[in-house]
């Protein structure tokens, strides 16, 4: 009988082409436009399922997009594993800064990926990492090297909060009865030195609206006497960071769980490169909250930012106006044990506070999600460590990722289930930004590793 491995390699050039196939399906679930692409892509995931070797392969309906559900019970004595993973990508603007179009898959080598990588919108944000389960699933069962019960949870809406998937999972809560929940949509810190997230920031994520005077004013008739609500909005937005860049927002910190000295420096044993760091961005110098490492401030601080802002007149040539309207969308990255609900209404009230009376505000609260971190010392982690070293030649060096993934504290709520954030992506790779890729290295060493971590999960 073949192994997995070498069934793998057998198989390259189809892995790799089926990819190609599910990457030209623009499954941007942010744009109704899309609608019918992202139904497909569900389509694509539960035929290459089925195809793979799945039995109960479902497109579960929901109030939005379907969750994919799939699964292969061999043994009800086996431990089970409920794969999570998302066939949903964001949007692809501004497309004119893609090299190649987003949606229009083609391998280019680069500096980081010498052996080449895969450029298309989703490639590593999820359709990529979420894809290698699917082909690592049908090497375990093409070469009868299945080691633990599977089940299958692919959903359509991660890039715009999993709105719908808290309450599936609470409704299905039997059918996606497993041991341990396994998700690839996480980076490691490079090729040659692997890592596996043992966390994941929260969100609160807010518009606002201030609006000054009923109408569009001249800006010169009335300039300098009534309130420009974007002038008044940039100040608001620039006070909630002090001089040593804390946030200002009263009650903001308080929940923050803060690390002993030793965990502090435990976290920053992980290979930093600042250099490297600043010259991959193009920027001058790193910023942020005074007293913490670049490690720290994206793995254990919370943060405030601006994600767009807008009003007024912004087209070709100039208008001389003073706006009745500004608006932004601010994100909250939150650690333990800070809630986003809590957090949400700490900004809303700070937010309205701080407001002069020559202006009106309003906060519409998004969606949100709550942090995470996961047990180093529990046997999910142990065996993907394993798993790991059995592919890279080298222990897995625990990290907390910066980016969040909401459902994950659900997952522990309402199943009771840890996740194993078994990601396979660089931190480099664009995710969300034009051009993002996916090393093809880091693909098959997904699909390779993925068997690994069923046989020392089954063994533990
Ligand atoms: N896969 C990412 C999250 C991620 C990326 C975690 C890299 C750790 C490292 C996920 O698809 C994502 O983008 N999540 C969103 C949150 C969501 C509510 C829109 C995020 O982090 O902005
Ligand atoms: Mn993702
Ligand atoms: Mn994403």
């Amino acid at each position: 009988m073949q192994t997995p491995s070498q069934y793998i390699i057998d198989n390259k050039q189809r892995f790799l082409d089926e990819l190609f196939d599910l990457l030209r399906i623009p499954s941007i679930s942010a744009d109704p436009s899309f609608s019918d692409s992202v139904h497909k892509t569900a389509d694509f995931v539960a035929e290459s399922l089925r195809k793979a070797g799945a039995d109960n392969v479902e497109i579960c309906q929901t109030a939005g997009y379907p969750i994919v559900y799939a699964d292969k019970i061999i043994d009800p004595s086996l431990p089970t594993i409920l794969v999570y993973g998302h066939y949903d990508v964001q949007p692809s603007a501004p497309d004119e800064l893609w090299e190649t179009p987003a949606f229009e898959p083609v391998i280019r080598k680069t500096e980081i990926h010498p052996e080449g990588a895969i450029f298309a919108r989703g490639s590593c944000d999820d359709k990529g990492q979420m894809y290698m389960h699917v082909k690592a699933f049908e090497a375990m069962m093409k070469t009868n090297s299945l080691s633990c019960n599977v089940k299958f949870m692919i959903e359509g809406e991660e890039e715009v909060g999993s709105g719908n998937l808290g309450p599936f999972c609470i409704a299905n809560k039997e059918k996606l009865k497993a041991d341990v929940v396994l998700i690839s949509d996480t980076s490691m810190i490079a090729n040659d030195i692997p890592s596996i997230d043992v966390g994941l920031r929260g969100l609160s994520y807010v518009e606002v609206e201030v609006t000054g005077p009923n109408r569009d004013l001249h800006s010169g008739v009335y300039g300098g006497a009534v309130a420009n609500p974007i002038n008044i909005l940039a100040k608001m937005i620039a006070s909630m960071h002090d001089e040593n860049n804390h946030i200002t927002i009263p009650g903001f910190y308080e929940k923050v769980a803060e690390l002993s000295a030793a965990e502090r420096s435990d976290l920053n044993l992980a290979p930093f490169d600042h250099e490297a760091y600043k010259k991959d961005l193009n920027v001058g110098d790193t910023w942020g909250e005074k007293g913490y490492t670049v490690i720290e401030k994206t793995g254990i601080r919370p943060t405030l930012d601006v994600n767009g802002i807008w009003g007024g007149y912004t087209g070709e040539g100039s208008k001389t106006v003073l706006p009745s309207k500004a608006f932004a969308k601010i994100s909250m990255r939150l650690v333990p044990n800070q809630s986003s609900d809590e957090i949400t209404a700490l900004f809303k009230k700070h937010f309205e506070s701080i407001a002069p009376s020559s202006v009106k505000v309003e906060v519409k609260p998004h969606h949100g999600g709550e942090p995470v971190v996961t047990p180093t010392d529990s046997k999910e982690y142990k065996a993907a460590a394993r798993a790991v070293k059995r592919v890279f030649g080298k222990d897995p060096i625990p990290t907390r990722g910066g980016g969040s993934i909401p459902i994950v504290a659900l997952f522990k709520k309402e199943l009771g289930l840890n996740s194993v954030l078994l990601g396979f992506g660089l931190d480099s790779d664009a995710l969300h930004s034009p051009n993002e890729h996916y090393g093809v290295v880091n693909y098959f060493n997904g699909i390779n590793t993925i068997p690994l971590f069923f046989e020392e999960y089954a063994a533990s």
